[in-house]
């Protein structure tokens, strides 16, 4: 059954977390918005097919298992318009690798400044992909007092980056005040009351026992936080080939088949800086039918 509403624009973000633009239809997880539909993609594209003349994605991709990644690919094909454009943004692995050798040259060489940008391109390269609690040590990373590479840092990973060092700080700044064991424990007691979900997880957890952190790390791998897959321009061209789809070419943040795309301010700011630097940005035209 496919969902009725697709906004008049006819455009459509799949995986938007919190970066999407209001006159599109937007699809993740969970609604972090008004304009976003609540629905996991795993379970298919939940549209009619020919619904669009634009499917985007951003970083979404490698959330998914190498074997889902073809469906998925199938299924955007499946949602777009004859001539429709796919733009599909990913981490590029090549950019990645490329500076994870540069790095180990220079650390290796004794270079204090490339010794800390070297441990942080390992935490973009495996923490992304090993973790199984949010935010894995990269958050860790970013968490420091005075992290000795934030220029590196920013100059890779953009906007994103600069979210998270600054959530780090103002978490830091705000004083928590420890909860008396009185108010968690009525705290606890009416989450038991009110809530079933509460009251079922309890139960999971004493019928576990020391096997309920295994399932702990399953629910957080399936959550769609970790990368799955990496890609680079040799295979995301070879996947977008296969699913059918043609004209395909590797693009900067600001090129587009899509009219206007900066104004979306999707991949790029207002103030034209690169939202995602690390990107690697591809784009392919469905065949005229
Ligand atoms: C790294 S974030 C990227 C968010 C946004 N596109 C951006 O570029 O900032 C990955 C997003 O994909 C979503 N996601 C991952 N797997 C998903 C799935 N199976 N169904 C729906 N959303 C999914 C996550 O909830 C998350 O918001």
């Amino acid at each position: 059954m496919y969902l009725l509403f697709v906004n008049e624009m006819n455009y459509l973000n799949l995986g938007c977390g919190r970066r999407f633009h209001p006159g599109w239809t937007n699809v993740d997880f969970v609604s972090t918005g008004e304009n976003v539909v609540a629905h996991n993609l795993t379970q298919g594209i939940p549209f009619p097919d020919n619904s669009f003349e634009v499917v985007y994605h951003s970083h979404v991709l490698e959330h998914f298992p190498k074997a889902a990644a073809e469906s998925f690919i199938r299924e955007c094909d499946r949602v777009l318009r004859p001539k429709g454009v796919l733009r599909v943004v990913v981490p590029d692995l090549e950019q990645i690798a490329r500076t994870y050798l540069t790095a180990l040259e220079q650390a290796n060489q004794g270079s204090q400044e490339w010794q800390a940008n070297y441990e942080w391109i390992l935490l973009e390269m495996y923490d992304q992909t090993v973790r199984s609690s949010s935010g894995g040590e990269m958050a860790a990373y970013l968490s420091q007092a005075d992290i000795p590479n934030q220029e590196f840092i920013l100059k890779r990973c953009g906007t994103e980056a600069k979210i998270l060092i600054e959530a780090a700080r103002q978490q830091q700044t705000s004083s928590v005040v420890p909860e008396s064991q009185l108010k968690y424990l009525l705290k606890r007691l009416y989450r038991f009351l009110r809530y079933p979900n509460f009251r079922r997880e309890l139960l999971i957890k004493s019928l576990l026992g020391k096997e309920y952190n295994a399932l702990q790390i399953g629910r957080f791998r399936q959550g769609g936080e970790v990368h799955q897959w990496m890609y680079d321009r040799y295979s995301l061209t070879r996947l977008l080939k296969k699913c059918g789809l043609d004209s395909i070419i590797q693009r900067t943040a600001t090129e587009s088949y899509i009219p206007d795309w900066t104004s979306f301010n999707l991949d790029t700011e207002p103030d034209g800086n690169v939202y995602k630097p690390d990107s690697l940005f591809i784009e392919a035209i469905k065949p005229a039918a």
